[in-house]
């Protein structure tokens, strides 16, 4: 039972990285620095986040959204991880690292809950976006390096969800991966404009997906989907720690999979129900977790094994 789960989950991520790398990527001698480049804007991003935030929000803020001090101190360190990969991948790609853009977090870095709730999100993208590319990363000293700011994204993530917004820092067994443009779409609606000198990336944002109800969306819940494009007959697409999911949009609404996985999911719009790719996205991804309680998430596993 495990190992067929493990074989499906293989082969899943293995089918999702031959759509993530369109022949252009893939023939290009500098695949490294433009995979480093887009690990760059990533970090930028979470570096500007976490400094303009805290600059921002002081003990007293925390204090008065029900944090103790601690919970503060600790997204210090944090947003100081960040600006050490901002500065390692600089370093690695010399002196056409791209620059920091400007950015709108909105109520991010204004009100607690916000902030903690927006970092959630980039923790977690952090950690989709450096699986996703782990498989297009040809020089192994690089590999290395991404795998190690992989993991520490990692323990950022479950320090957030568990210590900080008080959640399941590890909802599932497997993390979900995620392509370029669906990483870049995540990020977009943050970015407000990038200096002109920097070098252009070839990802694209895909159209903004609206759910209502909007995140922890459950299996068999039906959940209202709209967007640039989104029509019915199209699918609403779950990509999730244990596949990929399908179900028919129909009279502007669709039920999330009965098949849905616990943990951080990503919901698109797709044209087909076969495998997620760019050529079937019309709008997305929206990120959303679906989490058991420790007990119950346990209880599930055992009566397979
Ligand atoms: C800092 O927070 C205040 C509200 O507390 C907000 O008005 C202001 O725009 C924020 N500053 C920045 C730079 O985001
Ligand atoms: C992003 O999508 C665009 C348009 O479909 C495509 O040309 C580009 O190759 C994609 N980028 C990556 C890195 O997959
Ligand atoms: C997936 O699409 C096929 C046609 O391409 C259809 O026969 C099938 O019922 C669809 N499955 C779902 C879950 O909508």
């Amino acid at each position: 039972m495990v190992s067929v789960k493990f074989a499906s989950l293989f082969a899943f991520v293995a089918a999702s990285m031959v759509a993530a790398a369109p022949a252009a990527l893939k023939k290009r001698a500098d695949i490294d620095t433009t995979i480093l480049q887009y690990a760059l804007t990533l970090e930028h991003l979470e570096a500007k986040f976490y400094h303009t935030a805290l600059k921002n929000l002081s003990a007293k803020d925390f204090a008065n959204a029900g944090y103790a001090p601690a919970i503060r101190e600790r997204f210090a360190e944090i947003g100081g991880h960040e600006i050490q990969h901002v500065q390692f991948l600089e370093a690695a790609i010399g002196a056409d690292a791209n620059k920091a853009c400007t950015y709108d977090f909105g109520a991010g870095v204004t009100d607690v809950k916000s902030f903690i709730a927006t970092s959630q999100l980039l923790e977690g993208v952090g950690v989709s976006a450096y699986l996703g590319a782990a498989a297009l990363i040809t020089n192994p000293t690089y590999l290395t390096a991404a795998g190690s700011i992989l993991t520490t994204e990692s323990r950022h993530s479950a320090w957030v969800q568990s210590s900080a917004a008080l959640s399941d820092p590890a909802g599932a067994a497997y993390d979900v991966p995620t392509n370029f443009n669906q990483t870049y779409s995540l990020a977009a609606p943050l970015i407000k404009s990038c200096p002109k000198s920097n070098t252009a990336l070839p990802v694209m944002a895909f159209p903004t997906l609206t759910l209502n109800p909007a995140s922890n969306l459950q299996p068999g819940q039906t959940v209202s989907v709209s967007g640039k494009g989104v029509k019915d007959g199209q699918y609403l697409a779950v990509l999730t720690a244990g596949g990929q999911y399908f179900s028919k949009i129909e009279n502007g609404k669709a039920t999330v999979p009965k098949k849905t996985s616990t943990g951080r999911s990503y919901f698109l719009v797709t044209s087909s129900n076969g495998t997620v790719s760019d050529d079937s996205t019309i709008a997305g991804p929206v990120a959303s977790d679906y989490l058991l309680s420790a007990s119950q998430a346990y209880d599930l596993v055992k009566s397979q094994y």
